[in-house]
């Protein structure tokens, strides 16, 4: 008698490579290579303006990369955005995104749209083929609120939410597309202990049901809890990717984005000419190496709208 083992297979989901991305004189992000394989949770880190959100942009169509390639499961991507989440990546923003005078459930329903034949429009204008579709993906989209526990509020006005129950209903909507990826830009930004708690819960579930997640957040506790690999960009490059434990210890990413400085670290020569030069005349330093890793949750800035 022969003993088949069936090892479970690991596929690359995602896999971006040399992604560069300039404006003007700036370049926001510079040669990234970054993969998220099936059944993972990667985190992304690093200090505000380090180019967390750019890269998603590049990934996700909104912006049309400088240079590189990022391929879904082996195809390369064509950078517009519905045939990004056509093929299977899906993302929330930063700055919440949702149709505010809308109701919950209409937000995932228009989530659905690139699985149903009716297209957004069908869907925003109310069309009768959009009814007929909502009809067929009512029953989904209800599913999902029951997912992120939003159920009793699906008759809401989006707009009426709390803040916490807003990010989750991006979630929802984001899931309606059916993707194998899904990415989430500060997703427990803003929240409370409670709620960051039961974000982390959910996106665990998300990925027992198959589906991949690469996920930027500036709550470390969060980020090394949940991910199996995280990647820190600095200045729009990639410093250090590893396990969630290997990054916590690794002097580099400690010196640019989490505290206290090393020598020959980024900015690390001149905090110290600061720091001896105020131990010489008797003040105490205010200066700090790491970059401001507050969350930005009144944030304004442009996250790809063309
Ligand atoms: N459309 C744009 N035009 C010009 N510069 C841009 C544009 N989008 C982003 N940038 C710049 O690119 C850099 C990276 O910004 P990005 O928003 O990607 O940073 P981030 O890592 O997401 O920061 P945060 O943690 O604050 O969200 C910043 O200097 C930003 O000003
Ligand atoms: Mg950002």
């Amino acid at each position: 008698m022969t003993t088949e083992t069936t090892t479970p297979t690991t596929t690359t989901v995602l896999d971006a490579s040399g992604v560069t991305m300039r404006f003007g004189g700036l370049t926001a992000v510079r040669n990234v290579d970054l993969t998220v394989n099936s059944g993972e949770i990667v985190g992304l880190i690093g200090p505000n303006g380090a180019g967390k959100t750019t890269f998603f942009n590049c990934l996700t169509g909104l912006y049309i990369p400088t240079e590189g390639k990022v391929s879904y499961k082996g195809t390369v991507l064509p950078p517009k955005p519905h045939l990004v989440t056509k093929a299977g990546i899906a993302r929330t923003f930063q700055n919440i995104r949702l149709f505010s005078n809308m109701t919950v459930l209409e937000n995932v329903l228009v989530g659905r749209h690139t699985r149903t034949k009716e297209g957004l429009w069908s869907a925003l204008l109310r069309l009768p083929g959009y009814h007929k579709a909502e009809d067929s993906s009512r029953e989904r989209a209800m599913e999902l609120l029951e997912f992120i526990g939003l159920q009793d509020k699906a008759d809401h006005l989006a707009r009426n939410l709390p803040y916490g129950d807003q990010r989750k209903l991006e979630i929802a909507r984001a899931l309606a597309s059916d993707p194998g990826l899904l990415l989430l830009d500060e997703p427990t930004a803003g929240m409370n202990p409670q709620e960051t708690r039961v974000t982390e819960e959910l996106i665990f579930a998300i990925r027992d049901q198959g589906i991949a997640v690469l996920v930027i957040e500036h709550d470390m506790r969060f980020i090394f809890n949940l991910c199996d690999r995280v990647a820190c960009l600095v200045q729009g490059e990639k410093l250090v990717e590893g396990t969630p434990g290997d990054v916590q210890a690794d002097e580099r990413v400690v010196a640019a984005y989490l505290g206290t400085p090393f020598e020959g670290a980024p900015g690390a020569e001149e905090v110290a000419e600061v720091e001896a030069a105020e131990a010489h005349a008797g003040t105490p330093s205010t200066t700090t190496p790491a970059k401001d890793t507050t969350p930005d949750t009144t944030s304004t800035d442009e996250e790809g709208t063309r």
